[in-house]
């Protein structure tokens, strides 16, 4: 009976599929708490390349249950395709996909008033995925928007979607309402069969003495009360959002591990104080296919962050860190570390929560020589080169929480255990 968080501790795209692939092997059930389709999860399997989105990644364990909980957002018609693509890859769902039926809908109007809602902020937009996450929350949250569970209730169904259409004020004729109405019934024949109430399911697996590992998305930076607001996604991605999201009892969370990539890395707007606009930033980019799975995006590239990483892994009591992507530092000469935030001629103690402040700070960093080696036949730390292991010391030492994995390659087996 034990339970594992799996983190990530910057801002998302920190490797976090390939940890929670790695530890999946022996995990009973996989279960996402947040997020939606913004998400995008990629796993090298045997040279085979599988990208998820709202899917747990551990649907590529023949024998772990999936659950899709009730804190997430679901677009359920990309949804219904994802499944079917990954069916389509021979990955087999029956009996193992469990889907909440409380999870909040993402429907087209969301994807339409995020495009409109970006636009409208112009200079200061967001830079979301666009996947309609902001609008489904904000809807969820003023409880008028439509549940998974609604899909089941025809009549029901039609109201609530014509009185989410007359909130917003946009006009939806009778035709489209009903051509609207006429998809989602469609989706529902696919999508009904995995349709549960997961917290009943995963908390009698806990108590029948099953591992279940929740699956964070997005990062801990994106966090909507915690993170660089309003530069954040619209869910709790921190530890604690695992139990509000699932209905898993807080004091059932055994564990959390905190997913870091071995340098810092942003899609989206907002302040990024160690990012670089450098050579050495579009080398990062190219080595490590910096660019993001849901978007195509080139992603922003920084050097890592140990005042942001010491916040997140206090934040998250995390009690084990994951470092990944070290493999893609290899051949850089000189690698920094920033270790203080200073802001007119003072040192910061914290982590300051508003975005002007934070992009106002001067980072202070840590020199360390870099390695030429390439890192991914590495399979103990021993066999890394001294620099590589002095540079994860520095992150061990300036985070204080031990490193028990390290990354270095996508594959499954390109992976360290340290613990
Ligand atoms: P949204 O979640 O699409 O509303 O986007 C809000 C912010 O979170 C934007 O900066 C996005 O780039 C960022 N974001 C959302 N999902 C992810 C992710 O999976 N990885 C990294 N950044 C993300």
């Amino acid at each position: 009976m034990s339970s594992l968080i799996v983190l990530g501790c910057m801002w998302g795209d920190e490797a976090k599929a390939k940890i929670v692939d790695f530890l999946g092997a022996s995990a009973d059930a996989v279960v996402r708490f947040q997020g939606g389709a913004n998400a995008g999860h990629t796993i090298v399997l045997e040279g085979k390349k599988y990208v998820f989105h709202s899917v747990p990644s551990g649907i590529i364990y023949p024998r772990a249950k999936c659950v899709i909980g009730a804190g997430t957002v679901i677009d359920p018609f990309g949804l219904q395709e994802e499944i079917q693509d990954l069916i389509s890859q021979g990955v087999d769902f029956s009996g193992r996909l469990f889907i909440d039926e409380r999870a909040g809908l993402v429907l087209p109007l969301h994807k339409k008033l995020d495009s409109s809602s970006e636009k409208a902020l112009g200079k200061n937009k967001i830079g979301t995925t666009g996947k309609g996450i902001g609008p489904a929350y904000s809807d969820l949250t003023a409880r008028r928007n439509l549940r998974v569970g609604d899909l089941a209730h025809p009549d029901w169904l039609k109201l609530r979607l014509q009185g989410l259409y007359e909130a917003h004020g946009e006009v939806i004729g009778a035709r489209a309402l009903n051509a609207e109405l006429k998809l989602l019934a469609a989706v529902w024949k696919f999508l009904g069969p995995y349709v549960a109430q997961t917290d009943v399911l995963v908390r009698q697996w806990y108590l029948q003495g099953e591992y279940i590992l929740f699956e964070g998305a997005q990062g801990t930076l994106l966090d909507l009360g915690f993170g660089t607001y309003p530069f954040v996604t619209s869910s709790h991605t921190i530890a604690g959002g695992a139990s509000t999201g699932t209905g898993f009892p807080p004091r059932w969370l055994d564990k959390t591990l905190g997913v870091f990539k071995a340098y810092g890395t942003r899609v989206g707007e907002g302040p990024f104080p160690t990012e670089l606009f450098d050579a050495t930033a579009e080398r990062i980019r190219k080595t490590g296919n910096e660019y993001g799975a849901t978007t195509g995006r080139p992603r922003r590239i920084g050097w890592f962050d140990a005042v942001a990483g010491k916040y997140t892994a206090s934040l998250n009591g995390v009690n084990g860190i994951a470092v990944t992507l070290l493999d893609v530092l290899s051949g850089i000469p000189e690698l920094k570390i920033c270790t203080g935030y200073w802001a007119s001629g003072t040192k910061l103690s914290g982590y300051p929560s508003h975005p002007l402040d934070l992009e106002a700070v001067e980072p202070e960093y840590l020199t360390l020589a870099g390695w030429e080696a390439d890192l991914g036949k590495a399979r103990s730390l021993g066999k890394l080169p001294k620099n590589a292991r002095e540079y994860l010391d520095a992150i061990q030492d300036l985070l204080e929480v031990p490193i028990e994995i390290v990354s270095v390659g996508s594959d499954r087996s390109q992976t360290i255990v340290v613990k």
